[in-house]
């Protein structure tokens, strides 16, 4: 029944981001899966910023901000948008296995973890941080992607 709600939920959202991104009302399983892969790409990218000057390889601290800023964005929509059922693998190319569906409740509280922890480093990337802390809200926010990733992310080699 709460999926089932979830689901309504997740294609009301979609029309309404859908005008950018090519999925609407009538989504395919398949647009689905494509969108959900490109909100975590996204997420890649803002990842790979972070850490790029985390380890003082450039950039700035204003690109851990908005890094940070995508990272919540994205996980904030997790649980509501990115994981209809029907979209696991064997799907196009999804990587999403079948146990998400089966163990929503503690799916959802990995997507949780990085909603905290990206809110975390939004917080902490500010002018004059303290690079330890910034160093470790960023280290918490790839560790919650790799417990997710871990359990619910099939390997494609
Ligand atoms: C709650 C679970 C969860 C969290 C948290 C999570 N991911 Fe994912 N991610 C997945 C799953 C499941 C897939 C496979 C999706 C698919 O293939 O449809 C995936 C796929 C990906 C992909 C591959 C996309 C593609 O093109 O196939 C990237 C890149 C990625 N995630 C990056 C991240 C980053 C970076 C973070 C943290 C900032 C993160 N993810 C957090 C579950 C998660």
């Amino acid at each position: 029944m709460f999926r089932h709600t979830g689901r309504k939920l997740v294609l009301g959202g979609l029309v309404v981001i859908g005008l950018g991104v090519g999925v609407g009302l009538a989504a395919t399983p398949e647009e689905q899966v494509g969108y959900r892969q490109d909100q975590m790409k996204s997420m890649g990218k803002a990842i790979k910023k972070v850490f790029s000057f985390v380890k003082n390889e450039g950039g700035t601290i204003a690109d851990v901000a908005a890094g940070a800023k995508i990272i919540y964005g994205v996980s904030e929509t997790i649980e509501t948008k990115l994981f209809p059922a029907g979209t696991a693998v064997g799907v196009d190319d999804s990587a999403a296995k079948p146990e998400i569906w089966k163990e929503w409740d503690h799916f959802k509280e990995l997507a949780g973890g990085l909603e905290k922890a990206s809110e975390k480093l939004m917080t902490v990337a500010v002018d004059g941080a303290d690079p330890d802390a910034v160093k470790a809200a960023a280290v918490a926010v790839g560790k919650a992607c790799g417990a997710c990733h871990e359990t619910y992310k099939m390997k494609k080699d």
